[in-house]
């Protein structure tokens, strides 16, 4: 079964992000969609949310901490009041904007996975990388997994090109397939992509060979969009 994931990013309110659960929530359990479905809002909508096993709340980041002087993060003393078990590492804009390096993934991989988290850590390259081709992409790539246990039972892998993310421009069929079958060869673990998905692409994403859901940003913010992704996610 297709895994799909809703990343809020630094978008929506702690009311809107209720209305949005509890939307999701109603819809997973009044149509029977057993699918595993995620959603990563930010940490100031935190709350105890009552859904169904298969709808995981999870942290967009979080510091490899339980507590301490670490002005601006939150470690996992926040994330037990919320029974969160699930968080996002690695991703794009983490590693770009924020400035983490590899090194500080490891760090935050390693805590996590120490504590049984469900990791969905997060590889891409950017455009000028890709333009040199498949080689210098898989290079790059493969940098991004350095110091990464892949034989960790709870990972999930997201492939999420660069230049793909909130852009409009998805990567084609033939670009993912060839990425995702090199990555399958690694792990043996679900391997989602991620980058300019919607509704109207979703279902042939689906298809490709070794890709076993999506990571969503923009188009999924809005809870009709995504109940639609949803909904496809569950018939592919
Ligand atoms: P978009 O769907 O907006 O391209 O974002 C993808 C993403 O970064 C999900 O983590």
């Amino acid at each position: 079964m297709k895994i799909i994931a809703s990343n809020f990013k630094t978008n929506h309110t702690r009311s809107s992000t209720k209305s949005f659960i509890d939307t999701i929530n109603q819809f997973l359990e009044s149509n029977q969609i057993k699918n595993e479905v995620f959603v990563f809002p930010t940490a100031t909508s935190f709350d105890n949310f009552n859904t169904v096993s298969n709808l995981k709340i999870g942290a967009q980041n979080a510091y490899y901490t339980k507590n301490g002087s670490f002005t601006g993060e939150i470690g996992t003393e926040q994330l037990d009041e919320f029974d969160i078990k699930t968080i996002l590492i690695g991703h794009s804009e983490r590693r770009h904007i924020l400035k983490e390096s590899q090194k500080d993934l490891t760090l935050k991989y390693n805590y996590y996975k120490s504590l049984g988290y469900t990791i969905i850590y997060c590889v891409g390259e950017p455009l000028e990388v890709r333009e040199k081709g498949l080689t210098e992409t898989l290079g790059y790539i493969w940098e991004q997994f350095e110091g990464i246990d892949l034989s960790y039972d709870k990972l999930i892998v997201a492939y999420e090109p660069v230049w793909a993310i909130g852009t409009g421009v998805v990567a084609t069929a033939q670009e993912i397939a060839q990425v995702h079958k090199k990555i399958k060869k690694k792990i043996s673990h679900p391997l989602l992509y991620g980058g300019s998905v919607k509704p109207e692409n979703l279902e042939e994403i689906l298809k490709i060979d070794n890709v076993d859901g999506t990571l969503i940003g923009t188009t999924s913010w809005d809870v009709e969009q995504f109940k639609q992704m949803i909904e496809i996610t569950s018939k592919n």
